[in-house]
C-alpha cells in the first residue's frame, strides 16, 4: 500500500465504490456517512443571502468576528450555566483546524495526549502529523467504551462526549474524575444530539479545560465550515497566532450567518430534529439486533450505532465492502476507529431518511438471513 503521512478515512474506499454502484443506475443505503441530512434552518440560510447581497466579505479577526463569540459565550452561560467570556472563544473553519491548532499548544506545553481506543480517527492522526506524543487507551463495551480514570496516566486527555463512533455520553461525576487526573481536551461537537438527558459539557466541571465544537452537527451545517474552542485565557494568544498562520480567518457569509443559529427559534427548531434523530435510531436498533448484530452499549448520543458484527466476520473491513456489493449497503469498518478489537465492529450512522434506514435493513437481512 502507498505510504502516507496519515492514516486515511478507510470509509472513502466504501463511498467511492458505493458512488460507482450508483452511477451504474443501482440504489445503494448510506448508512456510511457521518453527515446530518436535515435542512439548514431558514433563518441561517437568508441572513447569509443578505450578506452576500450586502457585504465584501473580505477576512475577519483570526479569532472570528466579536458578536459571534459574543453569541457563543451567552449560549454557554443559558445552556450550561458557565461563564465564558467572548475572548476565551475561537472560531474556527470547522472544529478541525481548531483541534488541530489546540492539540499543538497543548501537547507542546503540557506533554503526552492520551485518546480511546476505539475513537475518532483524527486525534491520533493529527497528534501524529504533529509530532506530538500521543497514547491510546483501550475502552470496552464493558464500560460503555468509557474511559476509566485510573487508566489515564498522560497529563492530557482527549474525551468525546456523545461518541463519535459510540454514543457513549459521560455524565458530570465522570468527566470531573477525569478532570482530576488530567487536562481535558474535551470534543463536544455531538452536544445537542443525546436521547436521555442533555449532555454535560467539561466547563461544569472545570474552567481548567478545552472546548471543541462547531455547527456541523447539531447545526446541521457542514459545508458552511465553522466551529469553535472555549480555552482558558492563556492559551489564547498562541491560538490566536497559530490560526493567523494557517487559517487566516474563518469563512465570513458562514460567520455571520451562524449567529442566527442561537436565536431562540432556531435552537428551538434545531432541538426538534432530536426526535426525528431518536426515531431512526430506535427503528436500526431494533432492526440490527433482530439480524444479529449485537450492539453492546446502546447510543446515548450523537447518530452512529457502533455494531459488534463478530457473528458473520472477524475481518469487519471486508465485511463491510461484502455487504456493499452483496446488500448495496454502505456502512464503516471499525478499522477507522482504532485497531482494539475494531475489526468485529462496523459503524451504522442514521443519518438518512427513515424509509431508507427500512430498506437497509430488509436488504441486510436478506443478505444475512
Ligand atoms: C468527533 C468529531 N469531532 C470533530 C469532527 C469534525 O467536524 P468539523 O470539522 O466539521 O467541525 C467530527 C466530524 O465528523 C467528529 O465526528
Amino acid at each position: 500500500m502507498e505510504r502516507l503521512l496519515v492514516e486515511p478515512f478507510y470509509v472513502m474506499k466504501v463511498l467511492e465504490r458505493a458512488k460507482e454502484i450508483e452511477r451504474s443506475g443501482e440504489k445503494v443505503i448510506h448508512f456510511e456517512i457521518g453527515e446530518p441530512d436535515l435542512p439548514v434552518p431558514r433563518k441561517v440560510k437568508e441572513e447569509a443571502k443578505k450578506a452576500i447581497e450586502t457585504c465584501e466579505l473580505r477576512y475577519t479577526e483570526s479569532v472570528g468576528i466579536l458578536p459571534l463569540r459574543e453569541a457563543i459565550a451567552e449560549y454557554y452561560e443559558r445552556e450550561y450555566r458557565v461563564k465564558a467570556k467572548p475572548e476565551q472563544v475561537i472560531v474556527t473553519p470547522g472544529s478541525s483546524p481548531g483541534l488541530l491548532a489546540l492539540l499543538k499548544v497543548i501537547g507542546e506545553t503540557l506533554g503526552e495526549i492520551s485518546y480511546t481506543d476505539p475513537g475518532y480517527p483524527c486525534y491520533k492522526n493529527m497528534i501524529k502529523f504533529l509530532s506530538l506524543k500521543g497514547r491510546a487507551v483501550n475502552v470496552y463495551p464493558e464500560n460503555e467504551f468509557k474511559v476509566k480514570p485510573q487508566k489515564v496516566e498522560t497529563p492530557v486527555l482527549i474525551v468525546n462526549s456523545p461518541s463519535n463512533p459510540t454514543g457513549t455520553v459521560y455524565t458530570k461525576e465522570e468527566l470531573r474524575a477525569l478532570s482530576e487526573k488530567a487536562f481535558l481536551v474535551s470534543d463536544e461537537i455531538y452536544h445537542g444530539l443525546t436521547y436521555s438527558g442533555k449532555a454535560p459539557s467539561v466547563l461544569e466541571v472545570t474552567g481548567n479545560a478545552a472546548v471543541v465544537n462547531g455547527f456541523s452537527k447539531f447545526f446541521l451545517m457542514t459545508g458552511w465550515r465553522l466551529g469553535w474552542l472555549v480555552v482558558p485565557e492563556e492559551l489564547v494568544s498562541d491560538l490566536t497566532a497559530i490560526l493567523q498562520n494557517i487559517v487566516i480567518s474563518p469563512p465570513t457569509v458562514s460567520q455571520i450567518a451562524a449567529i442566527r443559529c442561537f436565536d431562540q427559534e432556531v435552537l428551538e427548531e434545531l432541538r426538534s430534529n432530536v426526535e426525528i434523530f431518536r426515531k431512526r435510531r430506535d427503528v436500526l436498533l431494533k432492526g440490527l439486533k433482530e439480524i444479529g448484530f449485537k450492539i453492546p452499549a446502546e447510543p446515548q448520543g450523537a447518530f452512529y450505532i457502533y455494531a459488534d458484527a463478530s457473528r458473520f466476520t472477524d475481518d469487519s473491513y471486508s465485511f463491510a465492502f461484502e455487504v456493499l456489493e452483496k446488500a448495496k449497503v454502505a456502512i464503516t469498518p471499525g478499522k477507522d476507529f482504532g485497531y482494539n478489537g475494531t475489526e468485529k465492529f462496523v459503524r451504522f450512522s442514521f443519518c438518512t431518511e427513515l424509509s431508507n434506514i427500512e430498506e437497509g435493513l430488509e436488504r441486510l437481512r436478506r443478505f444475512l438471513g
